[in-house]
């Protein structure tokens, strides 16, 4: 980015002794131990995320997005995505700042970035053009945009966009070509990307899940967030978390310092760091095709009784007890 991103309201805010402190004792002690789970069990120490979770995550999407990820400043721990996605706009978001939302898209989206001061651009997604083959139904990859309508939302006012695919409510995954349609914008108009991935592992019938970050000059500039609920089928423990490049991040924790302070320990130890290692598979062993098939097995209608057998013995593997009621919601006891 060539511009300062951090919002203008959170200037002067971002120094923190004891963040300091306790970020430089877990970088010298906590990190070099991380598969000691019970360690910091019931401590709330490390605003960034407890470091069995951290490790976890930077090696694991380190890998998929093909980035070396420092654990303490590249990855943030929230309270579920909802929490990732209030960090972003309240902190790189200000008063007179454009944000493009694509339509359909997730409700929280417009209201977060006017409570930041900025203006919603809404852009569609459009059915394509040309007759509709008789018997052959539309599918949400029939919906998309149009570059030249897309490129004329990009203003020197515009300072992110928002992605989401796989795609809530449509469940539209986003094709290589339409997500390098959008980062060309991105690079050329100098503007962030919010990548809601939350929906990751949700991808069916030969469609890949592209992750923007990782395409060219999109590291920098994207802010990745992804949900434990969503990716384990457990959205109870409101557990998400944000990847990025400091020059990001480092705005989030400073909303994130000054709100929630840190994401409950036990969710994120207990209940997900442990769902990573589930039968002792470190994550960097862990093929991402088998937590795939695993997490699309929780969500597939016909297995979903299984699923939440097997999301339950991950569960039990961390000590916790888990039941599901008949909306196939786990909960623990
Ligand atoms: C597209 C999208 N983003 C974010 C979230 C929030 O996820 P979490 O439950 O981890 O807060 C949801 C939840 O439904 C969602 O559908």
């Amino acid at each position: 980015m060539s511009r300062p991103v951090g919002a203008q309201r959170l200037q002067g805010l971002d120094k923190n002794s004891q963040v300091l402190l306790l970020t430089s004792l877990y970088a010298s002690t906590a990190l070099k131990r991380p598969i000691q789970l019970e360690l910091y069990n019931s401590c709330c120490l490390s605003l960034q995320g407890h470091p069995a979770l951290v490790t976890v995550l930077a090696r694991f999407f380190g890998k998929l997005l093909g980035q070396d990820i420092d654990p303490l400043t590249n990855v943030m721990v929230t309270v579920g995505a909802y929490e990732a996605l209030f960090c972003c706009f309240q902190a790189l978001v200000d008063g007179g700042d454009e944000v493009i939302i694509i339509e359909p898209f997730f409700d929280c989206y417009e209201p977060m970035v006017k409570m930041a001061g900025g203006t919603p651009v809404f852009i569609p997604l459009r059915p394509v053009s040309g007759p509709q083959k008789p018997g052959k139904l539309m599918s949400s990859g029939d919906w998309q945009l149009d570059p030249a309508e897309l490129a004329s939302k990009f203003t020197r006012r515009t300072k992110a966009i928002v992605l989401n695919s796989p795609n809530n409510p449509l469940g539209k995954v986003f094709s290589k070509k339409e997500m390098e349609l959008i980062a060309d914008l991105c690079v050329k108009h100098d503007v962030l990307c919010f990548s809601d991935e939350v929906y990751e592992w949700l991808v069916y019938d030969g469609k890949k899940h592209i992750r923007i970050a990782s395409l060219l000059g999109m590291w920098d500039r994207t802010v990745t967030i992804g949900s434990a609920g969503k990716t384990f089928s457990a959205t109870g423990w409101k557990v998400g978390w944000t990847l990025g490049p400091d020059h990001l991040v480092k705005h989030l924790r400073t909303v994130h310092q000054n709100c929630v302070y840190h994401c409950p320990t036990a969710a994120q130890v207990r209940g997900i760091a442990s769902s990573f290692l589930y039968r002792k598979e470190s994550a960097l062993s862990l093929a991402a095709t088998q937590i795939h098939s695993r997490c699309q097995s929780h969500f597939q209608p016909a297995q979903t009784e299984s699923g939440m057998d097997s999301c339950c013995a991950c569960m039990a593997a961390a000590k916790l007890v888990g039941y599901m009621d008949h909306f196939f919601l786990l909960h623990t006891r």
